[in-house]
């Protein structure tokens, strides 16, 4: 099954047929998973191409980020870590973490997982901090595995260490190999798509062709059918895609067959560069902004799937945190001349233009469950009614982040900013209102309002309150929600003590 494309699959996976880069059993010795778990037999059988192939494939792509989806006891764990050790910057694996008890054992698989693959990188001097194990379910909504246990694991996109991870870079693989029944696979690989670099490789496996495999496991025809799905509705961001009819596990007759998916992302075309905007591209807004989403990411909100309102979006930097969330996003600034640089860069998404300070300005959008106000409250002339009119459009949580007052006086505290600078307020007059003026004003509309506990890795944002050490803008971060939040990350009280949120990684 071919996408018209240059087939380096077809070139790679015919010379890991005819020479084999490793034996299967080879990286579970090393990893000591020869035996103690449930599929011992396919770890120790010569039969076993399964986890050659993946090798191969692996090596080829010389990887440094690494995302699975499907743990199982680690032997696929243990062959990324084999084929990548040496560049490798980050593995993340995940799973329901229930597969151990269906086989009637006492113990966690992701834990056994995790134990054998963190002993092998004490003994290979491979950092552990970069290896990480989550007990998460990847399914949307109600689903589970492949029988749809385990539905009560929680998400993925609500554990903040997990989201961290993924939302810091982009991964070169992603492996899907988890609930393959129903739409399983479908909604992993269009969930996980999103987190796949340009040029990257997706992998999937059990492509059981439903005429050669009628009745012969629970997933025929639904692997087969997610996979097409998937293909045809990704084509324009799909540089290759083939099925390799080739690795295998016992028995050795053709239900040992275990067909990977393989699909190519298109390379991205390179934007030319405007340097009307290159305040937005600096490098001192790029490490804000990281810095910002790190936190984001980490507060453990739960922002997935839901619909987004971002004001102030400039050109556009923001807006694939809550896209990679598989949120629908429309994204609003005061100028148009920025609204047209996001749309040239992006010209898939929905941007519009309208001013925070007029009341009404967003009205027509509608309802969103999330508003996304990042570094845009301070440039408004008039930011009561800029909180009023989100406030409007508010089902969930209203998120801002703002440059405030050094210190809490209750006040608006209006200043100039240079209208002629497209990241600066459009009339001229901002502000740096008090965290108090902030808080009073959104508990005019919202029942429980909150404050960041940690602070984000950036100098601008302050952990002592009154700011007394001249920092310039004073930043800090509220959340306004329509229901109670008992989140360790979120405080209802205006604390002049807050702390930086802990690296993901030693840098
Ligand atoms: C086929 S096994 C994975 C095999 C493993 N990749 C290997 O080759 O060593 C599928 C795994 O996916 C997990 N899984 C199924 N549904 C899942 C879900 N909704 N979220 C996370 N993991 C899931 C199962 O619990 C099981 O451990």
């Amino acid at each position: 099954m071919w996408k018209a494309g240059k087939h380096m699959f077809q070139t790679l996976c015919k010379s890991i047929e005819e020479n084999a880069p490793i034996h299967s059993r080879t990286i579970f010795e090393e990893f000591n998973l020869l035996y103690g778990h449930p599929w011992e037999v396919t770890a120790t059988s010569d039969i076993t191409t399964y986890y050659s192939s993946l090798y191969g494939l692996v090596k080829n792509e010389k990887p440094k980020r690494i995302l699975e989806i499907g743990t199982a006891f680690g032997m696929s764990a243990a062959t990324f870590l084999k084929a990548s050790s040496e560049n490798l910057e980050l593995f993340v694996s995940m799973d329901l973490g229930i597969y151990a008890q269906q086989y009637d054992l006492p113990w966690s698989n992701i834990e056994f997982a995790e134990s054998k693959v963190h002993k092998w990188c004490e003994q290979n001097g491979v950092s552990k901090d970069k290896v990480l194990f989550f007990q998460a379910n990847s399914q949307p909504e109600t689903l589970g595995d492949n029988e749809n246990f385990g539905n009560e694991v929680t998400k993925w996109y609500r554990i903040p260490h997990l989201l961290r991870a993924l939302q810091g870079e982009l991964f070169d693989i992603i492996f899907v190999d988890g609930k393959h029944t129903e739409d399983g696979l479908l909604n992993d690989m269009k969930t996980f798509w999103r987190f796949l670099k340009p040029g990257g490789l997706m992998i999937c496996d059990d492509l059981h062709d439903p005429i050669e495999y009628e009745g012969a496991f629970s997933w025929t025809n639904d692997t087969w059918n997610s996979y097409h799905h998937f293909i045809q509705q990704f084509d324009n961001e799909i540089e290759e895609s083939m099925i390799w009819n080739f690795p295998k596990v016992p028995p050795d007759t053709k239900f040992g067959l275990r067909p990977f998916g393989l699909v190519r992302k298109h390379q991205n075309v390179p934007v030319t560069p405007n340097l009307d905007f290159e305040m937005f591209d600096a490098d001192s807004a790029q490490h804000i902004n990281k810095a910002r989403q790190d936190h984001l990411a980490s507060l453990g909100l739960g922002l997935a799937y839901s619909s987004v309102l971002e004001v102030g979006s400039g050109v556009g930097w923001h807006t694939a945190f809550f896209e990679r969330m598989s949120c629908s996003v429309l994204s609003t600034d005061a100028r148009e001349s920025n609204v047209n640089e996001h749309l040239r860069r992006y010209p898939y998404r929905e941007v519009k233009v309208a001013d925070l300070n007029v009341e009404g300005s967003h009205k027509a959008f509608g309802k969103f469950d999330i508003i996304y106000c990042y570094g845009t409250l301070y440039h408004l002339s008039n930011p009561s009614i800029g909180i009023k009119e989100l406030a409007n459009l508010c089902n969930k949580y209203l998120l801002i982040e703002t440059c405030v007052s050094p210190v809490d006086n209750g006040e608006i505290n209006l200043e100039a900013e240079n209208k002629d600078n497209p990241n600066q307020s459009i009339d001229g007059t901002g502000c740096r209102p008090g965290r108090d003026w902030v808080i009073e004003e959104l508990g005019k509309y919202f029942p429980y309002i909150y404050l960041s506990v940690s602070q984000p890795n950036d100098p601008d944002f302050p952990i002592d309150w009154p700011v007394t050490n001249g920092v310039k803008n004073a930043r800090a971060i509220f959340v306004a929600s329509r229901e109670e939040l008992s989140l360790q990350t979120l405080t209802p009280n205006l604390i002049n003590n807050q702390s930086y949120l802990t690296p993901l990684f030693e840098e």
